[in-house]
């Protein structure tokens, strides 16, 4: 495919040829991608496409073994990050590289400070704190410590401090998957400002909504090859989900309902850090939903309930047994599975091979035997989940480390869903996940929950918690303050709920 013609001058990226060869996997295949001054290019494509090592390569964080880099029309040979900020470039990381004790202004200008008589000048970095964040409609107090902002602002000082430091070209590597919708379109008005102003964008994510909403340009990568380049305001959804997955891919599907049994999960008046008097109940093949503007106090609840904090007031009951007050290990024991939101904290072990992380907490399964657990099964068992969930691994021998962001996520909700727990706890499930793989996800919860398991799940995307959920409870300030049928649960209903209106909660059971 060729790419479009551009004059050089029209370009501020130009990658001619990329490839990179990892032990066993052709992460990029002679790449090429254009991108235009002053336009948000979305780079699209299923885990594992290749997407973040090509940015890696255009970042100087990792070589490429073959192709060109042009930047601003100029060639470019980055040995290192630095040598990409010199250029022009600037990356936004998913994990910020920030200074949690310092102030906004300090962390903004820090390592690139201004000087008066050789003296960093505060006052100065404060002013060219407001003035930036004036200009970019990035809003947010110079004197706040970073350490006490939510993660939308701390995103916000990130992309100050690369701005401060002249970059021209900003790279944002799937920035929305830690923020709210709201925080999310905040991000996309800065974004499309500093784009207005001749800046460059190129935003990676897997969320089509978005794409569409802020895109010029579309490039499309699968298996390391770009597949589609596409013209956003000529293109649809389906269009995008199609080049990315080879296939039709129906959106946003809405599954029939289960058939709820006995009560498995038995929650009332639950208090814990965060939650104020939560009750609630989870039937065998049922799956309820919790919706909520992101700090209403959901992960606590769903921590309290994994083990992980302790309940200050309240019952938790397990299969008509008192848990409350068991550890995260007994819980386990007595029939709970957890997937938990940050899958690199307290998932998985990144320096173990797939396999193990695949067997991670199976010691007690039919996976075991007498406590151990053999290596042929433990392959096996592997073997089975990859295939299952689709994980892309070049073995199941290679560390965790080496797969990419979505595929670590299939690796732990498929390792969660093969203990066949009564109850599931499941937070954020296809979170940095592609639109193919989060159907695969969606698809083997509802069989999990058909299989007369009980399914409690927390999400931030309204529209998986309404595909999926056959009840939603709403959580404001630490509460459940209603819950919805199925039917009910129509996304302005959830949203005014969310929002703290006031509802009317009848049989919050
Ligand atoms: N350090 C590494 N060692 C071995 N293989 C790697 C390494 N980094 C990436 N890979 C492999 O290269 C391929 C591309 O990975 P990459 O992280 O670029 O995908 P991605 O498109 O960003 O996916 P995602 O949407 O899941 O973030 C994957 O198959 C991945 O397993
Ligand atoms: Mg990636």
């Amino acid at each position: 495919m060729t790419p479009p013609r551009a004059d050089a001058e029209g370009l501020a990226v130009e990658l001619r040829g990329i490839t990179k060869r990892f032990p066993g996997t052709l992460a990029n295949d002679s790449v090429d991608l254009t991108v235009r001054h002053g336009e948000i290019h979305a780079l699209m494509g299923e885990n594992g496409a290749g997407k973040s090592t090509l940015m890696s390569i255009l970042y100087g964080m990792e070589r490429a073994d073959a192709g060109s880099v042009r930047v601003g029309g100029r060639d470019a040979h980055f040995a290192s990050p630095g040598d990409a900020m010199a250029a022009g470039l600037g990356m936004v990381h998913q994990s910020f590289k920030l200074f949690d004790s310092l102030t906004v202004a300090e962390n903004v200008v820090y390592a690139a400070e201004p000087r008066r008589f050789g003296l960093v000048d505060r006052a100065a970095a404060r002013r060219r704190v407001r003035e930036l964040a004036e200009e970019h409609g990035l809003a947010v107090d110079p004197d706040a410590r970073v350490g006490d902002l939510p993660v939308g602002l701390r995103q916000r000082v990130e992309i100050l401090k690369l701005v401060h430091r002249g970059a021209r070209t900003l790279i944002l590597d799937e920035p929305t998957a830690v923020l709210t919708p709201a925080e999310a379109d905040a991000l996309f008005a800065v974004l499309k400002s500093l784009a207005a102003q001749g800046r460059t964008v190129i935003l990676v994510t897997h969320k089509l909504r978005e794409v569409l909403e802020v895109s010029d340009h579309v490039t499309v990568l699968r298996d390391g090859r770009v597949v589609a380049r596409l013209v956003t305001s000529e293109t649809s959804a389906e269009e995008i989900a199609a080049a990315m997955t080879g296939r039709a891919v129906e959106l946003d599907r809405v599954h029939a309902r289960g058939t709820p049994g006995d009560a498995v999960l038995e929650v009332t008046g639950l208090a814990t850090d965060g939650v104020r008097g939560a009750g609630l109940t989870v039937r065998a093949g049922e799956i309820v939903g919790i919706a909520g503007v992101a700090g209403n106090g959901q992960s606590e609840l769903i921590e309290a309930l994994a083990g992980l904090r302790p309940v200050t007031a309240g019952r938790v009951a397990l299969k008509n047994e008192d848990i409350t007050h068991a550890s995260a290990t007994e819980r386990r024991l007595k029939g709970l599975a957890y997937v938990p939101e940050d899958r690199h904290a307290i998932g998985t072990a990144p320096a173990a091979s797939v396999a193990d992380n695949l067997a991670m907490g199976h010691h007690r399964t039919s996976l075991s035997s007498r406590g151990l657990l053999p290596p042929t099964a433990v392959r096996a068992h592997a073997r089975r989940l990859i295939e299952r969930f689709g994980v892309k691994a070049s073995s199941p021998e290679v560390p965790a480390s080496a797969l990419s962001g979505g595929n670590l996520q299939k690796l732990l909700i498929g390792r969660e869903l093969a203990h066949d727990a009564p109850l599931l706890l499941v937070e954020q499930p296809t979170r940095g996940v592609d639109i193919g793989a989060i159907q695969n996800i969606h698809d083997q919860i509802v069989a999990y929950r058909d299989a007369g398991h009980a399914v409690l799940l927390v999400s931030a995307e309204l529209s998986e918690i309404r595909g999926l959920a056959d009840r939603v409870l709403v959580m404001y300030e630490g509460r459940i303050t209603a819950s919805y049928d199925k039917d009910e649960a129509d996304e302005r209903t959830l949203g005014l709920a969310m929002a703290g209106a006031r509802v009317t909660v009848e049989a919050v059971d």
